[in-house]
């Protein structure tokens, strides 16, 4: 080969190279200037467009002919320019936040790598990094010398795979001869304020959405021990298969704990298997001062956490951790032997549903590496207090009326209470008054909700919800997350309250959006003038703003 051909081909086989250094310089500058936009202050969350204008605003096209790495940074400014920078301190809208540099170094690290942990010879690190990660996380739960886990994609699928896991190894023959000649109901409790993925898992499994019993929830949204119980028993009596009690340590509304040490115990009293959702407040046990709220957690056969929710680690990132790490290639391997050989117990994916798996694990790992346990705890930490420290802003204002007087956890929830607009503490949920003012409330909730959108500063979600048997209309949940929260953000998100609630009764008023007979100018539910609002009673679930709510 002559000298000129071989130079051509070290071009060639470096081509790669050359591309990628050019990409993630110009990447580089990218993500650096995301990063200071979204912690400018007065920074907008979003460019928020309804999708038919979106479609006009970005090329969704797609070419014959490439357009190269000179007509891809365009594209890559506009897609981070109407996206959501959740970098910015104002994403209070979900449970996860914006991730870290550490995060996006390692997202990295996986893209480069494009390994895939399903066997151990295509992943040999990661799959020591996962067993290691997973059994560190299971120790520090307390659950035993011979626990350990796996990761999945995300917290609803690893709650499908504990269900998956629990129902094959419990009964054996219904995942080889399925389930039509098994003779019994399978019956799954999980709590009135728990996860809709358990009720999905019911559905996949073929158990039937009926067959998930909600157990009520007490005045702070925790599952009512009492009437899990009762439920067991009357289940039980009709002779089904009750197996499965999936606790939530950190529900997705409220952030409440289910307290898990009495259901561990009735789990163990009757058989059931025991799982613990703690996607959300799982991570608690990094802190010392937090970690009592997940006491218990110790007793689960199975335990959920999501690193990429509290911790900050990139999307996504969830551990399905047992008390015998075992149990997941026990219950649910095939030994498919084109994939899994001989000697397969590294081969982390033939415990799980799917085949490729990302090796996610890392994700935490090297964030752990680099934060250490203290700067989660640290976190965490920063988070309640910012909680708290929002808790009382909202509690000294009398537009605003929290759902409950005492959050549990990072989520602060609330109604905005206009101007006239009353609460109806002590009305009976059947009564016509309180059904009236459950649609105002609604009504009033959702147009601020569209207004706050629209302004961009802030992104907050809001939510209806059944608590202790009454149905609360819509409210806000503030989710308080990131450690670039600060006081001054929360002083400014009560202001953007106010101004986006300015007038909003009026405007519901002229546009009639008071509907369904409800008789606005009577005012069932609100005052006209400068009359006194509310009461002093309180629906025993609902905490009280300071004072009569009086303008
Ligand atoms: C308690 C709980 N479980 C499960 C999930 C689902 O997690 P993921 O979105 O990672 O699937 C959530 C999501 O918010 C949650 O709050």
């Amino acid at each position: 080969m002559k000298l000129q051909e071989q130079s051509q081909d070290i071009i060639d086989l470096c081509g790669d190279a050359v591309e990628l250094d050019l990409l993630v310089s110009q990447m580089k500058n990218l993500m650096v200037e995301h990063i200071n936009e979204g912690r400018k202050p007065g920074a907008l969350v979003v460019e928020y467009k309804p999708p038919e204008e979106l479609k006009t605003l970005i090329d969704l096209d797609l070419p014959y002919t490439g357009i190269g790495v000179s007509g891809l940074m365009p594209l890559l400014q506009n897609v981070l320019r109407y996206s959501v920078n959740s970098w910015n301190p104002g994403f209070m809208d979900k449970l996860y936040a914006g991730t870290n540099p550490v995060g996006i170094i390692t997202e990295m690290l996986i893209a480069l790598l494009n390994a895939n942990s399903h066997v151990y010879h295509v992943s040999p690190v990661l799959t020591l990094i996962e067993n290691s990660v997973s059994e560190k996380l299971a120790r520090l739960l307390g659950m035993g010398e011979k626990s350990g886990g796996i990761t999945c994609p995300g917290g609803a699928f690893s709650n499908q795979l504990a269900m998956l896991t629990a129902r094959n190894y419990m009964f054996p023959e219904i995942k080889t001869k399925g389930y039509c000649n098994f003779g019994k109901k399978l019956i799954v409790f999980t709590s009135s304020g728990g996860h809709y993925s358990i009720e999905k898992t019911g559905m996949a499994l073929g158990l039937g959405i009926d067959n998930i019993v909600k157990v009520p929830c007490d005045d702070q949204g925790r599952m009512r021990t009492d009437e899990l119980e009762r439920l067991i028993i009357q289940s039980l009596e009709r002779k089904e298969a009750p197996f499965f009690i999936n606790a939530t340590a950190g529900t997705t509304v409220l952030g409440a704990f289910d307290p898990l040490k009495e259901i561990g115990k009735i789990a163990k009293q009757y058989k059931l298997w025991f799982h613990v959702d703690g996607s959300w407040g799982g991570s608690l046990l990094f802190s010392d001062e937090h970690r009592h709220l997940i006491e218990g957690s110790s007793l689960a056969d199975t335990f959920v956490l999501n690193p990429h929710k509290l911790l900050g680690t990139p999307l996504q990132c969830s551990f399905l951790l047992a008390s015998d790490r075992q149990i997941f290639r026990q219950s649910n391997s095939l030994g498919a032997q084109y994939l899994f050989h001989d000697d397969s117990k590294y081969d982390l994916g033939d415990g799980t549903l799917g085949c490729g798996r990302r090796p996610d694990a890392i994700k935490l790992f090297i964030g752990w590496k680099i934060y250490g346990i203290i700067g989660y705890k640290q976190r965490i930490e920063h988070a309640f207090k910012m909680a708290k420290y929002l808790t009382n802003l909202v509690k000294k204002n009398s537009r605003f009326r929290m759902v409950l007087e005492s959050p549990p956890n990072l989520q602060v929830c609330f109604w905005y209470v206009p101007k006239r607009m009353i609460i109806l503490d002590q009305e009976e949920k059947e009564s016509k008054k309180y059904q009236t003012w459950k649609e105002q409330m609604s009504l009033v909730t959702k147009e601020i909700h569209k207004r706050l959108q629209e302004r961009g500063r802030f992104l907050i979600d809001y939510s209806p919800l059944e608590l202790n048997g009454k149905e609360l209309p819509p409210f806000f949940r503030v989710v308080i997350n990131a450690p670039s929260i600060n006081e001054h953000y929360l002083d400014e998100l009560v202001k953007e309250f106010e101004g986006a609630g300015e007038g909003v009764l009026e405007y519901l008023e002229e546009n009639k959006k008071f509907q369904n007979g409800l008789n606005i100018t009577n005012g069932n539910c609100y005052m006209n003038g400068n009359g006194h609002v509310g009461g002093n009673g309180v629906l025993r679930t609902l905490g009280r703003a300071n004072g009569n709510n009086k303008e």
